[in-house]
């Protein structure tokens, strides 16, 4: 009964008496100082998802302010609320491990309070993805708005921004390229402003894919976080939000499977990071759709990758912003896009692309001139990863991509940071770099460690990219030869398991396959001897994630939430 009622009426708290349990709530709202006349309109929540741990959203509280404009001058009380928040560096063990986590906070506080609707504000990696699952199963309308990218900064005249230049920077020091002060002097300009990484990393590459899912309003993913645009957007949303308040325009009704091929073949147009793979496998999970791996590569191989941004190109996001941003990526694309699904504003995908932007720029491509020809990420198949594995190609080394070598195998995160740089490390320049056991159990959450680093004794000669394989994940932001995602992870994996040292590895992207080169005897008889990880299960939150938590081409998402 209560599911009709607006406004302030609506989930009532039980006391086995409803009136009296408007009666309470309205006594207590009162005490912000609202009037039973306020307290007859719709409300809208917004997550307050700011903290002094989480810099990428260093500027919530200023567009909380300009929602809450929107929200009031549309005739709607707007609330705010706290969730979970989430910064990639400020996360033990991993951000991964608590995106699930937050996703189940912002469903239960989505459900549990009394809204028309919600606008949802992330912004750092695993903030939006959360929301997004997390709102879906919440089954109330809701509308994303991001925090948006940050500037650049300058270092000795070169334009420099988090995090594609904070490995680079962070690589040459390795190298002992560069010294102890200059190391110093770049770790002050990485991050100049508020806001997330300012290149196609993960942040980056969700706030494009909400905005091509159709969860945002159009032109809301780009703007640099400290721009008196990105207050206006945050205005605009707090206006749509009351309409779809008013017209209950619920997200889990409209999005069906093509808004989410729409959002991977964007994917693959803007060279994005490989967690956006991941992520949108658990978003679509939530209403039931699945991603299926073989088809996301089928789908998109042959779609243009048109963005020029790094770590696959050169630009930063306040470029693309000025570029046009998502509308002008949308309208390059479009041949490939289903252009009559439905998005937030409550018009068709197709009618907010439009041809009114096409000053001159140089950040996105056409699709006749692309930055990468077609694919940019590939799914791998093969007796090491018979699920699947994924590679950036485009921000890959060229001649790497068909490569055969011996196997320089790494257990785990401690084994890895114990021998890497030892000199007695038997490896060479054609050597596959493995690291075992970073899988989203093992680690746990897959951490973004896929990015396995050029043994020092290799990077002072000056090699600067190897074949590296993992079950675990790479930032966004990083670039290299590296195959991520390998799935099952190593526990549940056999022949990912027994790699040894000296093995022969084989990696062929054109042809989507990745093998382990020994006899059939001898997988054997190691699998025979292989023992079975045995994984402690702790307590609260622990215990949950390790007893539930799926595999990457499942999202990584809890077997419960889906
Ligand atoms: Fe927050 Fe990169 S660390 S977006």
């Amino acid at each position: 009964m209560t599911s009709k009622l607006k406004g302030m009426k609506k989930n009532l708290t039980n006391y086995g008496d409803q009136e009296f349990s408007i009666f309470l709530r309205k006594a207590f709202i009162k005490g912000l100082g609202y009037s039973d006349d306020m307290l007859e309109k719709p409300i809208i929540g917004i997550t307050n998802t700011y903290s002094d741990f989480n810099p990428c959203h260093g500027n919530v509280t200023e567009l909380i302010k300009s929602v809450k404009s929107g929200i009031l001058s549309s005739g709607a009380i707007p609330l705010e609320f706290p969730t979970i928040t989430i910064h990639e560096s400020f996360a033990h063990p991993t951000s991964m491990y608590l995106r699930n986590l937050m996703s189940i906070d912002t469903e239960e506080m989505l459900r549990a309070q009394p809204m028309d609707a919600c606008v949802l504000i992330g912004g750092c990696d695993k903030t939006v993805p959360a929301q997004l699952m997390g709102g879906l199963s919440s089954n109330i309308p809701f509308i994303q708005l991001v925090t948006g990218p940050m500037l650049t900064g300058s270092f000795k005249g070169e334009r420099v921004g988090a995090c594609t230049d904070c490995r680079r920077f962070w690589a040459a020091y390795r190298a002992e390229e560069i010294n102890e002060e200059d190391i110093n002097n770049v770790n002050n300009q990485l991050v100049p402003t508020v806001g997330t990484c300012g290149v196609m990393g993960t942040a980056s590459t969700m706030a494009i894919l909400t905005e091509a899912l159709g969860l945002m309003i159009p032109s809301g993913a780009c703007a640099p976080a400290v721009s008196s645009e990105r207050r206006r957007i945050a205005e605009k949303t707090g206006v749509e939000s009351v309409k779809i308040a008013q017209s209950k325009h619920i997200p889990r009704e409209y999005l069906n499977i093509k808004n989410f091929e729409n959002a991977l073949i964007t994917l693959s147009a803007i060279g994005g990071s490989t967690n956006g793979l991941v992520h949108l496998t658990a978003i679509a999970g939530r209403i039931g759709q699945k991603i299926d791996m073989k088809k996301f590569d089928e789908l998109t191989r042959d779609i243009p990758m048109i963005v020029d941004l790094k770590p696959s190109g050169i630009g930063y996001m306040e470029d693309l912003y000025n570029a046009g941003g998502v509308p002008r990526i949308l309208y390059e694309i479009k041949d490939y896009l289903n252009l009559d699904v439905m998005t937030v504003t409550g018009k068709k995908l197709g009618e907010l692309i439009n041809n009114n932007n096409k000053w001159k720029q140089n950040i996105i491509k056409t699709k006749d001139n692309p930055i990468f020809e077609k694919g940019s990420i590939a799914v791998l198949f093969g007796n090491i990863a018979p699920r699947s594995a994924i590679i950036k190609q485009s921000a890959a080394s060229e001649d790497l991509l068909y490569h055969e070598g011996k196997a320089v195998v790494f257990k785990g995160l401690e084994d890895l940071a114990n021998r890497i740089d030892s000199e007695e490390l038997d490896v060479d320049k054609n050597s596959v770099l493995i690291l075992q056991n970073i899988g989203p159990r093992t680690a746990p959450g897959m951490p973004e460690a896929g990015l396995i680093p050029i043994p020092k004794k290799l990077a002072k000669v000056g090699v600067k990219d190897m074949v590296r394989i993992s079950d675990g994940r790479m930032s966004g932001t990083a670039s290299g030869t590296i195959i991520l995602h390998v799935c099952p992870e190593t526990d549940e994996n056999d022949i990912f398991s027994i790699i040894k040292d000296g093995d022969l590895i084989k990696l062929d992207v054109k042809n989507r396959s990745i093998n382990l080169l020994i006899d059939k005897d001898e997988i054997e008889n190691r699998i025979s001897k292989k023992s079975k990880t045995q994984f402690t299960k702790r307590r609260g939150y622990n215990k949950l994630f390790m007893s539930h938590v799926m595999q990457a081409d499942e999202g990584v998402d809890f077997d419960f939430l889906i």
